[in-house]
């Protein structure tokens, strides 16, 4: 299912949006989407070296996994066109507002990211910040950047991940991982993403760990990288 630019969908009809695979809860839909708007500003102050590295020089039409509410849109040049695959109805009004304060073409592909509607091959670019945690299966997922990918393409990512073994932020990530997923629906701060991506298949991958200094201890352990299809 697609949705375009230009149709606001009544509130009323949200929850039936959510594609296959996707369970929109109207309330956490609604505090998540709230809470990025809100939060996206500080979030992305940790983030933003990282992401302004791995998502320099982006070409003018981008890919980009669980857009949320916008996160990334500062970091597409000037005019580009992005495709974006979001499940969560609940996310696209905020979503396509800031695209329009940007003057960015948007396209909402209303799909999961384990099932991307789009050709093989049809993609210079695609991105993701904070998705990989929150997908119900990133190696699926993985797969489908990379078929998406015209061979020489790139994947941009910068999310967040299990912490080293016996360090406070291991513990903290294993004490919270119920509640957490509960409220930020499925994300997962225990995955072993460097791994996954170097295992998915890509040409090449490279990638580095960092740490922000949050309150929200779980989230602090980062990576950030490019893979090339
Ligand atoms: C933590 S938010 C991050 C949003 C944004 N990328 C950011 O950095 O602020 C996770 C996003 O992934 C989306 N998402 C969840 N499951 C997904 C799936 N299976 N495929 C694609 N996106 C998904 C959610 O709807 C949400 O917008």
């Amino acid at each position: 299912m697609t949705t375009s630019t230009t149709r606001p969908v009544p509130k009323t009809t949200l929850r039936r949006l959510a594609p296959v695979g996707f369970k929109a809860h109207p309330a956490r839909g609604r505090f998540n989407s709230t809470f990025f708007w809100g939060m996206g500003g500080y979030i992305n102050w940790h983030m933003h070296k990282s992401k302004a590295k791995v998502y320099a020089d982006l070409p003018s039409s981008v890919v980009e996994l669980g857009s949320g509410v916008g996160a990334n849109l500062r970091y597409l040049p000037a005019g580009a066109r992005l495709t974006a695959i979001e499940p969560n109805p609940y996310m696209h009004a905020r979503l396509r507002r800031a695209a329009r304060r940007r003057r960015v073409d948007l396209e909402i592909r209303s799909v999961v990211g384990e099932r991307i509607d789009l050709p093989d091959a049809s993609a210079e670019a695609v991105i993701s910040s904070l998705v990989l945690c929150t997908v119900t299966d990133p190696a699926a997922v993985l797969a489908e950047i990379r078929r998406i990918l015209r061979p020489g393409g790139r994947f941009s990512f910068a999310e967040h991940v299990v912490a080293k073994p016996r360090t406070p932020t291991r513990w903290s990530q294993r004490i919270l991982r119920r509640p957490w997923a509960w409220v930020f629906e499925g994300c997962s701060c225990e995955r072993d993403l460097t791994s996954l991506v170097r295992s998915a298949g890509f040409t090449s991958v490279d990638v580095y760990p960092y740490r922000i200094h949050s309150p929200f201890v779980p989230f602090n352990t980062h990576i950030a990288g490019t893979a090339i299809a």
